[in-house]
């Protein structure tokens, strides 16, 4: 079934187990793997490393694209075989390791990674270990349901091991867009001048010579874990909904506003989910991931074009766009994340960019990743990236976590991700505050009436009043300013006995 998939004889020979191919991978090398949000990583060849480091302990750096599915973060963690990992994971058993100081993550802007792979500013890789979905004759790697850092890795790399995916549609080929931009001072203007944009090639083109082994596997990507819209998300997405109404009534954008791109995770797919019954048309999206919501408002007829460093999908959405990808073709392309995430395009085009937040404070200052300051959650993910860059940065979340025990507004966030210069619009379930134009001292009450749960709006209103006489740009009590976090800490909730 393979041999058919790889059309340059000269590699069939190069066919070989997982355990040949981890026994390639050694002490205190770095590996560049595919994968981005549980799509497209290398599967079997990590597992037989988990199973080679039980007897022959070692310790590597591991660079993907985003996160990995299948438990493989999880895997590798719990055997010891992770001593760096970077530039972002999303793994419970890995986050508790990181937590606990024994891996060490490098949480970065996810467009960055290829940047300074190619620059040389980090260690280069010794080892790309990509999943791909076949083999044109002259040597071009399909690859599967991820792009991510996969070409970077590829073009850096010393030594290639692929892992090709029979699970995989043939057909998958033609759905990805594969350009590498140049380095400084050579850099040319990156032609993307729409969503749908095609600059690049549909494979990726490698030095053969560097493929020293190919193991196939026949395993699907993870399904993403995500939670139904609910109330709270739908009333996020209304309250966005109407505020991009409001945009189009003022003249700023038209009907189809300006290139979507929503963040991972349940809130972001909601929102993206409430655009159905919107009143928009023709949208566009220039994104990192797509998610279940996309393809509805592709089905819809709402969603044009999605563009994204892959899939972040449902094994059910998964199936569907397997069966169909006819239907899907020429409206998704999958795109290099220094591309996807470049802030050069993400300019250009307008991007109305939607992420998630776990806390904000008084001020729009967002932390997306380290939970109470010091705990890592995920990482900073592509938000940045786009936040920056965007024609509107909005940053969704709901006002409460843990039943009400944690405020999602408080006075000041104990970790920055996106700091206030980079927020425009801020919205929980109870509304929507917009920042653009507001000084410091004008947007607190705004935040707190506009987003803020009841339960803690007058210890919050309080806390401002009283700041104020302290003066300043950006008023605080510095020695109280952190207390609703330190309550938490010592009792469990942020409100007071
Ligand atoms: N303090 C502590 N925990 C909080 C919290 C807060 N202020 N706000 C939310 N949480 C917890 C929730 O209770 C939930 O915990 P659980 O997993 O134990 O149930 C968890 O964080 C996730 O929150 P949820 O409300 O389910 O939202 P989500 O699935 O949309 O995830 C982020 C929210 C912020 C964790 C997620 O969006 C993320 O990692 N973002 C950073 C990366 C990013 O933005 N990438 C975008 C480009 S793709």
């Amino acid at each position: 079934m393979y041999r058919k998939r790889i059309k340059l004889e000269k590699l069939l020979n190069k066919v070989v187990d997982a355990d040949a191919a981890a026994a390639l991978i050694k002490d205190g090398m770095v590996v560049g793997m595919s994968g981005f949000t549980k799509a497209g990583e290398a599967k079997v060849v990590p597992r037989a490393m988990s199973k080679r480091a039980e007897k022959d302990p070692f310790k590597i750096t591991l660079m993907t694209g985003a996160s990995l599915g299948n438990s493989i973060d999880a895997n590798l963690a719990e055997h010891g075989v992770l001593a760096r990992r970077m530039p972002f994971q999303a793994d419970p058993v890995l986050r508790k390791a990181i937590n606990a100081g024994s891996v060490k993550f490098v949480d970065q802007h996810l467009s960055e990674l290829a940047e300074h792979l190619s620059a040389g500013q980090i260690t280069p890789v010794d080892v790309a270990l990509i999943e791909i979905a076949g083999i044109d004759e002259d040597g071009g790697l399909v690859l599967s349901t991820s792009v991510g850092n996969s070409a970077a890795f590829l073009a850096s790399a010393k030594h290639i091991i692929l892992e090709l995916n029979t699970a995989i549609p043939e057909g998958i080929r033609g759905f990805h867009d594969i350009y590498r931009p140049k380095l400084a001072p050579n850099r040319e203007p990156i032609p993307v001048l729409a969503s749908a944009s095609q600059i690049g090639t549909p494979t990726v083109h490698v030095d053969v010579d560097k493929i020293d082994a190919i193991v196939v596997n026949h395993e699907i990507d993870s399904p993403a874990s995500i939670f139904d819209p609910d109330a709270e998300t739908g009333a996020i997405a209304g309250h966005l909904v109407d505020f991009f109404h409001n945009e189009v009534k003022h003249g700023r954008m038209t009907n189809s506003l300006f290139p979507l791109q929503a963040g991972i995770g349940s809130v972001a797919n909601a929102v993206l989910q409430g655009f159905l019954n919107s009143p928009f048309e023709n949208l566009t999206m220039y994104s990192e991931v797509i998610q279940d919501s996309a393809f509805y408002l592709l089905d819809s007829g709402k969603l044009t074009f999605a563009s994204a460093a892959a899939l972040s999908v449902t094994a059910e959405m998964l199936e569907r766009f397997f069966t169909n990808l006819e239907t899907y073709r020429g409206r998704i392309l999958f795109r290099p994340q220094e591309i996807s995430n470049n802030p050069e395009v993400i300019r250009r085009l307008g991007i109305l960019a939607i992420n998630t937040a776990l806390e904000a404070d008084i001020y729009g200052n967002i932390n997306s990743t380290h939970v109470n300051g010091t705990h890592m959650m995920n990482g900073i993910g592509g938000s940045g990236d786009f936040a920056r860059a965007s024609r509107i940065a909005v940053f969704v979340t709901k006002s409460l976590a843990k039943d009400g025990k944690i405020s999602s507004i408080v006075p000041m966030v104990p970790h920055v991700d996106h700091n206030e210069h980079d927020v425009d619009i801020l919205v929980t379930e109870l509304g929507l505050a917009d920042l653009r134009g507001l000084a410091p001292r004008e947007r607190p009450p705004v935040i707190i009436r506009n987003c803020m749960h009841p339960s803690y709006q007058d210890m919050a209103m309080d806390y401002f009043e009283r700041s104020l006489k302290g003066n300043g740009q950006t008023p605080h009590i510095l020695g109280e300013a952190f207390s609703w976090h330190i309550r938490l800490k010592e009792t469990g909730s942020m409100l007071p006995k």
